[in-house]
């Protein structure tokens, strides 16, 4: 057994059982923090969704989540992060609307890499600044939360897992950020676990059971410049597929599914009228590990169904494409 293992053995135990998971965590979280504040980056992922609530029921208040709107979120989700958090919890949330900065920064971007690299550090930039401010008004802010799960701590090599995951999108803070500590409240717990814990403390299914959705949202799956046209567009379309998806039940089948933004037009026809509108992808695979993926294989019905009521309720899109390329040797994502 390998340290990694042990620490997990000795914090979950043989056979994981959420009540008692909780309870031991809330006492632990208790005792590490003191009457200090914690400052977590909340993006509405699981793991950070539940590292919040599970955070919020140890030291109420003095949790302090800070989610940035970077405008690649999917439809409603900005609103349903400050509905739970902020509504249904009371969460101490920040919730910064920084659309138009992120594509004033994204502007003329079209590299997949450098468009991610921009998100990311735009990202940093936001939370650094929302960091020091923080810091003026309560003094210091002594502990910073993660969502760190143990499937990371295994990827990124036994015994030695990275203080701030990449994906996280607060690795590579400024040197005037100090913390002096991290809370990882689910740190050993494997995907199904966090998402046990999750709707034990009272997350709602739609959050607890999301699919993966990447740190840089919608931007790798709009394809060259950002434009908060195409953003809107891929929006709508992204929303009807899922509805569609869900309403079919046909959601259990698929572990990832999406719509993408093509950037390319084509001609269609309206209402009679001739129209040049965006190219719409939808994509759905199942996969365990997300290092291969296969194609759903989606009845042929319910796909041309979506593509007409994608073509025909969304302004800016006529046409729609579906994805049928396994990984690989194509990835998931479109960027
Ligand atoms: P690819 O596209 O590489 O995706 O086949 C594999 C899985 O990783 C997710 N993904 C990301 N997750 N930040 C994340 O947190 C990212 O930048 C990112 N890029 C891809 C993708 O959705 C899929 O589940």
């Amino acid at each position: 057994m390998n340290q990694a293992e042990k620490e997990r053995l000795a914090r979950v135990g043989k056979t994981f059982n959420a009540k008692k998971y909780i309870a031991e965590e809330i006492e632990a979280i208790k005792k590490q923090v003191g009457d200090k504040k914690v400052l977590l980056a909340l993006s509405g992922g699981v793991d950070s969704s539940v590292c919040a609530a599970l955070l919020y029921k140890a030291i109420g208040k003095q949790l302090v989540c800070v989610f940035v709107d970077h405008g690649c979120m999917r439809l409603n989700e900005g609103k349903m992060i400050k509905k739970v958090f902020k509504g249904q919890f009371g969460v101490n949330l920040i919730a910064l609307d920084c659309e138009k900065r992120f594509l004033e920064k994204a502007k003329g971007i079209t590299d997949p890499e450098l468009k991610r690299k921009c998100i990311g550090g735009e990202f940093i930039n936001v939370f650094a600044d929302t960091a020091r401010d923080l810091q003026k008004k309560y003094g210091n802010i002594d502990f910073l939360g993660q969502g760190t799960i143990y499937p990371d701590i295994i990827e990124s090599g036994v015994g030695g897992h990275k203080a701030v995951k990449a994906h996280h999108n607060v690795g590579g803070l400024p040197k005037d950020i100090i913390f002096k500590g991290l809370v990882e409240p689910v740190k050993y717990l494997y995907k199904d676990e966090v998402r046990k814990v999750g709707k034990l403390l009272g997350l709602p299914d739609e959050m607890v059971m999301r699919q993966p959705f990447p740190g840089p949202g919608l931007a790798v799956r709009c394809i060259g410049e950002l434009t908060k046209e195409k953003l809107d567009i891929l929006r709508q379309a992204d929303f009807i597929f899922r509805d569609e998806m869900a309403k079919a039940k046909l959601d259990k089948k698929a572990q990832q599914f999406f719509a993408i933004m093509t950037n390319v037009k084509s001609v269609g026809v309206k209402n009679g009228a001739r129209t040049f509108g965006y190219v719409i992808g939808i994509r759905a695979i199942s996969t365990s590990q997300f290092v291969k993926a296969g194609v759903v294989e989606l009845p042929f019905k319910f796909v041309t169904m979506v593509a007409e009521k994608i073509a025909t309720k969304v302004k800016g899109a006529n046409r729609v494409v579906w994805d049928v390329t396994p990984k690989p040797p194509a990835t998931i994502e479109w960027e």
